[in-house]
């Protein structure tokens, strides 16, 4: 039995160059988890035009590589950097699919039209590499819709090649609300054979679906929280695929997704003005007063304030928030730091309120890394009210900031905050469970009247939950278990 695995992860975002959410956080830190544990890792990314080459130290590496895509040879060429230590990131460069200065849509939020070419493109390209760069991996890890592909590329084009013959595919959900259908019309440039495109594999409903393929072929499959597992293994969850995840039996399940304490900890964090930690508070409130005054609030340590850093999509609830903000603003003495984007409607509303409610609900409407830390750092509570969440990795970092999760009892958010219990004191948050304007509204009071009424409970609550280790290393260890039990099988 190998003891030290080479694994290759295959995905559309990894932080620091390219990122639209959590994806790209787990992606920049399950490889380094996994090389602490002695395995070999590099990743693969496109390289998107905006990728940032010289503060990255990003050089060529291949500057010719052919990718067959159905009965054409695409040319393209391969770059790559150091992401941490031992642990190479590569990055394909191919001008007509990623020059652009969006991920997956233009700045109107229209998808590009092209999608499913170009992130099949990259599920394929990564198989080159591997041989182009000499590496045979044991695993081949495919995250989300966007390359998922790479599970029947492997079973189906690379089964019968020698240097892949010892791969297994894995695969994990991010996000079953976004599985990448895209009409028939595209399924010649993919390759596959006509076989493929039935009911049980690629095809939904006329159109090919990317996830549910990579679904079928993948060794095994898992999502990022135990609770969003068994979730999205009923059709409330699942946008369609609970049978297909049924049917994986043991080879789906939940590993509950870790963070990387070296980029998110208030103790040396170098995005937040003020560093503090749970022997010594100060630096928090200093955050707070900092945090207060950069988002016009008033700036008053006694007035709570509830932190939001979201995308602005359907899967967050915030719509559901934004019925019910004006009633907590003027019912309760309440302040907002909200940062975030995505839905214009969204984006136009929570922006109207700022000059309405001058001093209580400060924003900045786009994306802010910075800010983000600082919002995490200043702020008092932090709402995450999502109509799912398979794992969520904000209200893990307020958990490391001392800032209390107020959150929808679903998926991740459900497996990683304890209710507070007012009799004890017990608890590392405030959970609700139906995604109501009056749930939302008495749970953000029960939150506040904590803050005025019962000062003792808070103080202990923050360190306890700053005490909350949720780094990588068990998850790690899981992943390493799940990718052996198959490498065993086989
Ligand atoms: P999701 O991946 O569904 O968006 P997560 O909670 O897993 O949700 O991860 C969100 C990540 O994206 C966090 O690292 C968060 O700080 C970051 N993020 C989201 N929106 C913004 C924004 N507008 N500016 C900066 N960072 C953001
Ligand atoms: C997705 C999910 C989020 C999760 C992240 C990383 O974007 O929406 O809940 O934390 O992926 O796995």
């Amino acid at each position: 039995m190998k003891e030290k695995l080479n694994i290759l992860f295959i995905a559309s975002e990894c932080a620091p160059y390219a990122k639209t959410g959590g994806l790209s956080d787990v992606i920049s830190s399950l490889p380094i988890a996994l090389n602490k544990l002695g395995h070999n890792v590099k990743i693969v990314i496109p390289k998107y035009s905006f990728i940032d080459t010289k503060k990255f130290k990003i050089k060529k590496t291949l500057s010719i590589m052919g990718v067959k895509m159905g009965n054409v040879e695409e040319w393209c060429s391969v770059y790559s950097t150091v992401h941490h230590k031992n642990v190479t990131i590569y990055f394909v460069e191919y001008e007509n699919y990623f020059n652009r200065e969006g991920l997956y849509h233009d700045s109107e939020m229209n998808d590009y039209s092209d999608n499913p070419k170009r992130f099949a493109f990259l599920s394929n390209a990564a198989f080159q590499l591997c041989k182009d760069i000499d590496f045979q991996p044991d695993v081949i890890h495919a995250h989300d819709w966007q390359s998922a592909l790479s599970m029947i590329y492997l079973k189906e084009w690379y089964g019968n090649d020698p240097f892949f013959k010892n791969t297994i595919g894995a695969l994990t959900i991010h996000n079953i609300g976004y599985q990448g259908k895209y009409p028939y019309e595209n399924y010649k440039y993919l390759g596959f054979s006509d076989q493929l495109f039935n009911h049980n594999i690629l095809e939904d409903y006329g159109d090919i679906n990317f996830l549910k393929g990579g679904i079928y072929y993948a060794d095994i499959v898992n999502t990022v929280s135990p609770k969003y597992a068994e979730e999205t293994k009923t059709e409330d969850f699942s946008y369609g695929l609970h049978t297909f995840l049924i049917d994986k039996k043991d080879r789906y399940f939940g590993i509950l997704n870790g963070v990387d304490y070296e980029q998110w900890n208030p103790n040396i964090d170098k995005l937040i003005p003020y560093n503090y930690n749970e022997n010594d508070l100060i630096g928090k409130s200093k955050c707070k007063l900092f945090l207060q005054k950069k988002l016009y609030l008033e700036k008053d340590k006694d007035i709570p304030v509830i932190g939001i850093v979201s995308r602005f999509a359907s899967q967050k609830g915030l719509n559901v928030l934004a019925s019910v903000i004006e009633h907590v603003v003027l019912d309760m003495k309440v302040q907002f730091a909200i940062l975030g984007s995505g839905d214009k409607n969204l984006e136009n509303y929570f922006r109207s309120l700022s000059p309405k409610y001058n001093g209580k609900i400060g924003m900045y409407i786009g994306y802010d890394n910075k800010l983000a830390h600082q919002i995490e750092a200043g702020a008092d509570f932090f709402i995450m009210p999502s109509l799912y969440e398979p794992c969520g990795l904000n209200q893990i970092y307020s958990l490391k900031y001392g800032t209390l999760p107020i959150v929808r009892a679903t998926g991740g958010l459900d497996d990683t905050i304890d209710q507070y219990d007012e009799k004890t004191g017990d608890g590392t948050g405030f959970k609700f469970n139906y995604l109501t304007p009056q749930a939302i509204y008495d749970t953000i009071g029960w939150a506040v009247s904590t803050f005025y009424d019962r000062k003792k409970h808070l103080q202990k609550m923050v360190k306890r939950t700053m005490r909350k280790n949720y780094s990588w290393n068990k998850s790690a260890k899981e992943y390493v278990d799940s990718y052996k039990m198959v490498i065993n099988k086989n």
